[in-house]
């Protein structure tokens, strides 16, 4: 096959070069070049004819749009409902947090259903994913899954045709012969990522492509892949607790903000049928620092415990460490406790957590972290009967918060007596044995709580 002619392109200023080289001539940035395949295609409007011609919305075909069933109900639900074929589903996460078992456990699944897939594994050998699937389902057929390993992805989507879904495990282990960078690399991931997503919806058939991420998210992959891609879904959890949660952050078929839990045990992944139970801690007796934060994960309530550790700052500036939530919103908070309330925490070191490796993006947390943070400081617990939420302003005040209906119904359910939650204007209907106590301000919950 003749090669492909490729430029290096800096991604800061557009400039190209024949070669690849750290510092861009035109722009001076380093480490930006990109290499990409030059088009030869004249794009011209005269003369060329369409194969397509457009539809009345009216009496477009959404036949297409038909849910396959993964066997998987937590995994059905964040999909928004089951695989759509011809999707292409991105399955991100940090290395070791399961990728490779949720997806061969989903495979099993499907092919007990006299589906079958084709699993392109890039990183492991044969071998070694048998020996996960004598794990994760014992017993199981595999007659329906075909292996493949390798790394080509010209050669893997050759053998597309016969099969009902396809996972590539993982987008960065593939390269195209097209390219000369190495596998793993922007391009590579990208053009990789193009032939197979191509290919799946010619076919229509759905495709899954594992992404690795960092901490940090920055190494190439799962950002790159976000808009080529119907679906995304990431993976979280603390890999020390067996707690796993799969979120979808884009979906093109359904709702974001969907979370499936699951807990990760010897046999795979196992559906947790009560998050909120399986997130909070167990104390018998309160202490300071612990606050548990009513919070919605989508349409479903789910509870979490925040904790908080003031401690004096020995030397250097304070330090503020955060897990599971947005760090500048930590610092934010604890001004606003600082200014307003004058709890000097200028010299206070700070750790906040999230107890099961959740993370949370919802504003309505602020209080949670707020009553923490003051509980540490001050040593005094709260009681361990009580939950929160509330997003805080900088005044002190606080904003309603949306869905406080099903909030408290969870409230009820888990046992708790007490809620603590912004004044809203919502009408509530009252719940037998729990106590909602509605304050303005932060100083309303301090009274409340201490
Ligand atoms: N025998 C076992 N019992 C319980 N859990 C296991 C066992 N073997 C592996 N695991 C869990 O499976 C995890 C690895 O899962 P998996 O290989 O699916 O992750 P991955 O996200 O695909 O990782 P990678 O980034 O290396 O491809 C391990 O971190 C461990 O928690
Ligand atoms: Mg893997």
């Amino acid at each position: 096959m003749a090669k492909t002619k490729t430029v290096f392109i800096c991604q800061n200023c557009g400039h190209k070069h024949p070669k690849w080289q750290g510092r861009c001539d035109s722009c001076g940035e380093w480490n930006t070049l990109v290499e990409e395949i030059v088009e030869a295609v004249k794009r011209s409007f005269s003369g060329s004819v369409s194969s397509v011609s457009p539809v009345p919305l009216a009496s477009a075909d959404i036949s297409k749009v038909e849910r396959v069933p993964s066997g998987f109900s937590e995994f059905d639900r964040v999909l928004g409902g089951g695989i759509v074929p011809g999707s292409a589903i991105l399955l991100a996460g940090e290395p070791g947090i399961g990728k490779s078992t949720m997806l061969l456990q989903m495979a099993l699944k499907m092919a007990g259903t006299d589906k079958k897939l084709l699993y392109v594994a890039g990183e492991e050998s044969v071998g070694q994913i048998k020996m996960r699937a004598d794990r994760i389902g014992p017993g199981k057929s595999g007659e329906n899954i075909l292996l493949l390993a390798e790394t080509s992805a010209e050669q893997s989507a050759s053998f597309f045709d016969d099969v009902d879904a396809v996972v590539i495990d993982s987008i960065q282990a593939m390269s195209s012969g097209d390219l000369a960078s190495a596998p793993g690399n922007v391009a590579q991931v990208r053009q990789c990522a193009a032939i197979f997503i191509e290919r799946a919806k010619r076919l229509h058939i759905p495709v899954f492509l594992v992404g690795h991420v960092t901490k940090s998210g920055a190494i190439a992959g799962p950002k790159v892949l976000e808009h080529a891609v119907d679906v995304v879904l990431t993976i979280e959890g603390d890999r020390q607790s067996e707690l796993r949660l799969l979120r979808s952050t884009k979906n093109r078929f359904g709702a974001t903000g969907e979370i499936g839990v699951f807990s990760m045990a010897e046999t795979g992944f196992i559906e947790v049928e009560n998050p909120s139970a399986a997130f909070l801690g167990h104390h018998d007796k309160p202490v300071p620092g612990s606050v548990v934060f009513a919070g919605m994960e989508g349409v479903r309530p789910l509870f979490v415990e925040i904790q908080a550790l003031a401690a004096p700052a020995a030397y250097g500036p304070p330090q503020r460490v955060v897990q599971g939530l947005d760090q500048r919103r930590i610092i934010l908070l604890a001004a606003i406790l600082e200014k307003r309330a004058g709890i000097p925490l200028s010299r206070q070191d700070l750790f906040v957590n999230v107890i099961g490796g959740v993370n949370l993006d919802e504003r309505s947390a602020d209080l949670a972290v707020i009553l923490a943070i003051v509980s540490s400081f001050r040593d005094i617990p709260i009681d361990n009967g009580t939950a929160v939420l509330g997003e805080v302003g900088l005044t002190g005040e606080l904003r309603r918060a949306p869905r406080t209906l099903p909030r408290l119904k969870e409230a009820t359910r888990l046992g708790f007596s007490r809620i603590i939650m912004p004044d809203s204007r919502e009408k509530l209907p009252t719940i037998k044995d729990i106590i909602t106590t509605k304050v303005k301000d932060i100083f309303g919950a301090f009274n409340a709580v201490f």
